[in-house]
């Protein structure tokens, strides 16, 4: 008896130790892709200066000296995969093969991280964790949950595709909230519904199994036949925390489960401009249009004809331009147009001579707009992009061009940049929704660390689980209850005509009187 009570008293004691001296967490982030990676930093960073022992594995370490509590384990050649693979995503115009083409890169990856010489040495050491966070689009990697028997999260720097929504028991309507892949939100259109819903059951009935299916096969592949089945694992995730915010995102019938943390998480302290950049900019009264088509979306790829599309429309503007260019040579360069193949965006933006901003529609460049109130031209190339679009002109911060099918027309272009600047509802929208993102209880990364902490505390959430996941179909429609209903309703029909044929003699010689016409 005292013997147990020791032990359990020792336990306790342990448990009370491991927690306030930081719990060790594994971070799995393979998406390459810059701006992805930024919104998770001041997450590690937050988390490690809490005393949390954080092992991330990404693309993009921050290589910090001073977070001594963050192990980076470096996968950034994941790069020279995602690459080609995401022209293809880009020359995709429709959400079931632009799906089909990110299903494949997210195996490749998946793959890929499963394979790379550090993880498996991670995966050798005798390394144990309290918590394991997996980015929402690689379920198959909380295999990493099960392989240190603890609690999982998932999270993704930007909304989440169906499937994932799906797996929490949150709403997935095709027309109140559209798949990502869907270029469509609010206020959809016939056509627009037509699809959106014909996508929606295109991945109910054939896109998920098939993709699940697939998977589990990677699964299998590096783990053996007893490894778990991925809907066990997403069964036990305990929270998705998403970077979006109703007010740009829209609303989604959520539970509790769904942490949504967005506005501004990757937005840091100003920083002082490069001084060729600051002179630039101070001296530009006339204002400067900011052009960059983000980390994914590369120069180099331009065809020929949208680059002198740009290149005429931007030059025939009144303002000075700054554009993103990584590349050197620049057949014709108009007087007005300085290149440069890196800024500082956050500080660019925040410079009050900058008077509006050509982007990809990126969602973390798409935040950096808003937060420093710049109005936005939207050219839309691939993924979440053209649902950002959309959102855009719902919320009459910018203009779009689309020009996937017909091409980027130069006049079209420059109406719109002179548009968004001239027309000052643009940027007053923008401050307006800024005011939306940021006025919350806590910050976003407050609002990560929290829950994250607290999962920690409570070995996961079992109890913030949506139940309409536990009940089966026929139950969740109420299939049972309705024929119920109907069979009694039917047999109290029956009953009645049977009773009022006994008891009531109009009736009965009503119905005799019937048949006598009938024979
Ligand atoms: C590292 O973690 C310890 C607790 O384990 C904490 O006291 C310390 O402040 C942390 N240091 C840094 C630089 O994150
Ligand atoms: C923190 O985690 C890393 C990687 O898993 C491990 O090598 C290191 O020993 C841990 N540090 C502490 C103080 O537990
Ligand atoms: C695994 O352990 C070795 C030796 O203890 C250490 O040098 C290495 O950094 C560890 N690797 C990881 C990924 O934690
Ligand atoms: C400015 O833009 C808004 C939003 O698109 C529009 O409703 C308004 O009519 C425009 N004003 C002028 C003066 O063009």
């Amino acid at each position: 008896m005292r013997n147990i009570e020791m032990k359990m008293l020792l336990i306790h004691i342990f448990t009370l130790i491991s927690i306030s001296s930081g719990a060790r967490i594994l971070g799995v982030i393979p998406t390459p892709s810059f701006s992805h990676q930024t919104v998770f930093w001041p997450i590690w960073k937050e988390l490690s200066l809490r005393g949390h022992n954080v092992t991330v594995i990404t693309t993009d370490p921050m290589n910090n000296p001073y977070l001594r509590n963050l192990t980076e384990i470096n996968i950034q050649e994941s790069y020279t995969i995602w690459r080609p693979l995401y022209e293809s995503v880009k020359s995709a115009n429709n959400p079931i093969l632009i799906n089909e083409r990110l299903q494949s890169i997210f195996q490749t990856i998946s793959k890929f991280v499963l394979t790379h010489t550090e993880v498996a040495a991670l995966l050798q050491n005798e390394t144990v964790f309290d918590l394991v966070m997996v980015e929402a689009q690689y379920p198959e990697l909380l295999i990493f949950g099960e392989i240190y028997e603890c609690p999982t999260v998932m999270l993704r720097s930007l909304d989440a595709f169906s499937e994932t929504h799906e797996a929490m028991g949150n709403s997935i309507h095709p027309i109140m909230n559209p798949d990502l892949n869907v270029p469509h939100f609010r206020e959809l259109d016939f056509k627009a519904r037509l699809i959106s819903t014909t996508y929606y059951w295109y991945q109910q009935l054939l896109g998920f199994p098939r993709y699940m299916s697939k998977r589990n096969k990677i699964i299998r592949e590096y783990f053996g036949n007893d490894a778990p089945d991925i809907r066990q694992m997403l069964d036990k995730v305990s929270l998705l925390f998403l970077n979006i915010h109703p007010a740009l995102h829209g609303v989604r019938l959520t539970g509790p489960n769904t942490i949504q943390f967005g506005g501004s998480v990757h937005i840091r302290d100003p920083q002082p401009l490069p001084k060729d950049l600051k002179t630039y900019l101070d001296t530009a009264a006339e204002g400067v249009v900011y052009f960059s088509l983000g980390s994914n979306v590369l120069s180099a790829n331009l065809k020929a004809s949208q680059f002198d599309a740009i290149i005429q429309a931007l030059g025939e503007l009144p303002y000075k331009v700054l554009w993103k260019y990584e590349l050197d040579d620049i057949p014709h360069k108009p007087q007005n147009i300085k290149f440069f193949k890196w800024f500082p965006q956050q500080d660019v933006l925040r410079h009050p001579n900058i008077r509006a901003f050509v982007t990809q529609g990126g969602l973390q460049s798409l935040e950096e707009a808003i937060y420093c109130h710049v109005p936005v031209v939207v050219l839309p190339f691939a993924t979440d992009q053209q649902q950002n679009a959309k959102k855009v002109e719902y919320k009459q911060i910018g203009k779009v061009i689309y020009h996937k099918s017909s091409g980027i027309n130069k006049v079209e272009l420059k109406n719109a940049i002179i548009e968004v600047i001239e027309n000052t509802s643009y940027r007053e929208n923008m401050k307006i929704l800024a005011e939306l993102l940021t006025d919350e209880p806590m910050s976003g990364v407050e609002k990560v660390i929290w829950w994250t902490e607290y999962v920690i505390r409570h070995k996961g959430a079992k109890h913030l689980r949506n139940p309409s996941l536990d009940v089966p179909f026929y139950q969740y429609f109420m299939l049972d209850i309705i024929a119920f209903w109907t069979v009694t309703f039917i047999l109290l029909l029956l009953l009645v005509v049977v009773a009022c044929q006994i008891t009531n003699p109009f009736l009965s010689s009503a119905i005799g009187c019937m048949k006598c016409k009938k024979e």
